[in-house]
């Protein structure tokens, strides 16, 4: 603590408008994660959608079998939804290379490109594989945005401020969702066209990204890692505001001369002492899905319907834990820096514990297959989907994509990073493609499946993540993995 105190006043730090205009740009490309996130899900259940492109599945659709929890599992369905995360998940290790090659405003400048001649493509669509082909573009423009903001946010931001400055990322990734849902809303009344309104509207966010890749600054990490030690001191400057940034500037120095003597990052992160941020950064990727929280994110409308719901106040309530998923993502952007990264995911893996654990009695006890919720249950339900959704915006949602990108070495940060975004889009796919089927096959059980990976991550949290709060990215080895009890056993 008192180290790093010292070190604070050693990085002295004056907020400007550019560097705030730099934080919001580049979190644009949140948004258009956000955006895809939460766009396919409406999509999906347009009648005028599932003619043109998918009418055996429509044709299935009208002559359902009435079984509450087996009604929308459709294959098909399921995997044009997930599709994206494939693209995204290989493109990432290619966003990798182009991140450390030619710097993280290049990257975020060629998602952009992708997030915009994808929004094209699959609005424009007049048949199934051009629907194809702009999910695929869409999922590399993930790959490459995912893989450079944070990056890009945590490198830019004062020590102090790094956690906020990186969950503006997760910020906007709610706000997607949000907007998405509210124009599915709006496109699923204007036939037969909605939806290609609501897969052309996702050019919006990327043309304010590519507008955004060109304003912003490259960060001083990057233009020193890469030789432009000129550029990069001048940078530094700018950002910071005030003009004795040699501190800094000698650190991030001497971490891009090690970062030169590693010429193959992937050993490198395959070597031992590489694996306490390795494994960390997987594993709370992969957790953060296995929370649950992709189920109600993609499919909070069919949720809401299978417990009894109509249509549109299904849709309503998709609406109200898309705004408690925004709301309360500003908790962390306001406690992360002060209370810390594990208090944060301790006290959210107890509240959706128990939201889980609570949905799944409640549906074990009154959801027949074929009966629905009284209005006073399906209301106690949507409160406790809320609850929980409100949880891991405070938590697991920005820390997945926070502590990953802020303890990598600079020689390993980019390929370690891309781990992370690849386990996050693995496993996202997974949810995407297999919810609906099990949900089908366990019911109400599924909640409980989901408390039960939630119990383990919080032990997980527990003993095995170390605290990150105010502590300089370069300097991650010595304050953070030499002094834990199991992590310095890997480091030389
Ligand atoms: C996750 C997404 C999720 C979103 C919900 C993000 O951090 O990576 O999978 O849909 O949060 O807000």
């Amino acid at each position: 603590m008192v180290d790093t105190e010292k070190h604070e006043q050693n990085f002295p730090s004056k907020l400007t408008v550019y560097v705030v205009v730099c934080w919001i740009l580049a979190a644009f490309g949140g948004l258009m994660f956000g955006y895809d996130i939460g766009i396919s899900g409406g999509v999906t259940a347009m009648d005028d959608f599932l003619i043109h492109f998918f009418p055996t599945v429509h044709e299935r659709k009208l002559h359902a079998e009435e079984n509450n929890y087996c009604k929308y599992d459709d294959r098909y369905l399921q995997l044009f939804t997930s599709s994206l995360y494939l693209a995204a998940l290989v493109s990432s290790f290619g966003a990798s290379e182009v991140c450390t090659k030619f710097g993280r405003k290049t990257t975020i400048l060629v998602a952009s490109v992708l997030f915009l001649s994808g929004a094209a493509m699959s609005a424009g669509a007049q048949n199934i594989w051009m629907l194809i082909i702009g999910r695929i573009l869409l999922g590399l423009g993930v790959g490459f945005g995912n893989e450079a903001v944070p990056l890009f946010l945590s490198e830019i931001a004062p020590v102090e401020r790094r956690g906020a400055v990186n969950i503006l990322f997760q910020f906007f990734v709610t706000i997607g969702i949000f907007f998405a849902n509210l124009v599915n809303y709006g496109t699923s009344k204007m036939h037969p066209y909605g939806w290609r309104v609501s897969l052309g509207l996702a050019g919006v966010p990327a043309l304010f990204l590519f507008i955004g890749s060109i304003v912003i600054t490259e960060t001083p990490t990057s233009l020193i890692e890469r030789g432009n030690e000129t550029a990069g001191h001048i940078t530094l400057r700018k950002i910071r505001g005030v003009d004795n940034v040699n501190a800094e500037f000698e650190q991030i120095k001497a971490a891009s001369e090690i970062a030169s003597q590693v010429k193959h990052p992937y050993k490198k992160l395959m070597k031992r002492s590489s694996m306490p941020p390795l494994i960390i950064a997987i594993l709370l990727q992969v957790f953060q899905q296995l929370t649950g929280i992709n189920a109600i994110m993609f499919y909070a409308p069919v949720l809401f319907q299978t417990v009894g719901f109509k249509n549109d106040a299904s849709l309503l309530s998709a609406v109200i834990t898309g705004i408690v998923n925004v709301i309360s993502t500003l908790v962390s952007i306001f406690a992360v820096d002060k209370v810390g990264r594990r208090i944060l995911l301790l006290q959210a893996c107890v509240q959706m514990f128990i939201s889980q654990a609570a949905i799944g009695a409640i549906l074990l006890a009154f959801l027949s297959t074929t009966g629905s919720l009284t209005k006073l249950q399906a209301a106690i339900v949507v409160g406790l989907v809320c609850l929980f959704v409100m949880s891991f915006a405070w938590s697991w949602g920005p820390l997945g994509w926070l502590i990953p990108s802020e303890t990598f070495p600079l020689e390993t940060r980019t390929a370690g990073f891309a781990f992370a975004v690849s386990s996050n889009m693995f496993f996202t796919f997974l949810i995407a493609q297999a919810f609906l089927s099990m949900l089908c096959n366990m019911r109400a059980f599924i909640f409980f499946f989901f408390a039960g990976w939630i119990l383990k991550m919080g032990l997980f949290v527990y003993f095995l993540l170390p605290e990150t709060k105010n502590v300089p990215i370069d300097l991650m080895a010595e304050r953070v993995w030499k002094q834990h009890p199991v992590w310095k056993k890997f480091m030389d």
